[in-house]
């Protein structure tokens, strides 16, 4: 999901580098020390669930390998997040029409607000970005993963490192069909909307048209589906971009979005990367 975003980057006190997407020119994050939250009592329970979650998806190979998947965090664990999620002063702006903002994790600060809701999404970016759930998606996309590889020829297993961010999506918000930028592996989307009330609102998945001559105002594309935004549902694929594979490109994105300015949607994604975050200016 996302885009590629031209982003400012400063070098933190630690080597890893923080970037700061378009239109943010006020930085209310912290460069801090990347730590794991093994010691929290929760961690392995919350990996553990998050892994069998995947693992349980229902797998599609057309019109590219993808999976959809349900109960991601314990329900009491989802309803916490809800509860405590980051303060709206602590997005940044990702679009010109301000109607996607991100909450960054993968660098570590987690700055949601109080030391409670810090602590609190520190925790979710260190599941996101555990070692379990990567090799969970590596079994459960490996279809899509050797797609991508005989394209690109990147080596085997393909390297991926996590950036896991959140988002809020408000009225109005689209993002055209695209493939997704070669340097980002696999995309993982969880939805946590409140309740059913936004199921249309999910990601739109696009196939080549057998008629795609005809359908040149949508780049010869045509919908072959759009995931419902269920609570602690998701959705992740490998990034297949046409050069790799013109016919099983990962084809995605979201019609304008209609929706209740107090009621954003509210997602998470939890994307990888072909550099780790150290080295690269994403
Ligand atoms: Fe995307």
């Amino acid at each position: 999901m996302g885009r590629d975003i031209p982003a400012l980057c400063l070098k933190a006190a630690n080597p890893v580098r923080i970037g700061f997407p378009w239109g943010a020119t006020k930085m209310g994050v912290n460069s801090v020390l990347i730590r794991r939250s093994a010691s929290d009592s929760r961690y392995e329970e919350l990996v553990a669930h998050a892994v069998k979650s995947l693992l349980a998806a229902r797998v599609f190979s057309k019109p590219y390998p993808h999976i959809s998947f349900d109960k991601f965090w314990p329900e009491d664990f989802y309803r916490e997040l809800l509860a405590k999620k980051p303060e709206p002063t602590n997005y940044v702006q990702l679009n010109r029409e301000n109607t996607r903002r991100q909450f960054t994790m993968f660098d570590g600060s987690c700055d949601a607000g109080d030391d409670e809701r810090r602590r609190l999404w520190k925790l979710v970016s260190d599941v996101l970005a555990s070692a379990e759930i990567e090799a969970a998606l590596r079994q459960i996309l490996d279809e899509g993963f050797r797609l991508r590889e005989k394209g690109s020829h990147e080596g085997w297993p393909v390297k991926m490192y996590p950036r896991p961010v959140a988002y809020l999506d408000f009225d109005g918000y689209a993002i055209k069909p695209h493939p997704d930028t070669r340097r980002k592996v696999l995309t993982m989307l969880v939805y946590m909307p409140e309740d059913d009330s936004q199921v249309d609102l999910g990601t739109t998945l696009y196939k080549i048209s057998p008629l795609g001559v005809f359908h040149w105002k949508t780049y010869g594309l045509v919908e072959e589906k759009t995931m419902p935004f269920l609570p602690n549902s998701g959705a992740a694929f490998v990034v297949i971009h046409p050069r790799y594979n013109l016919l099983r490109s990962s084809w995605h994105g979201r019609a304008a979005i209609k929706t209740d300015p107090e009621k954003p949607r509210f997602s998470l994604l939890n994307a990888y990367y072909a550099q780790p975050v150290t080295e690269a200016a994403y």
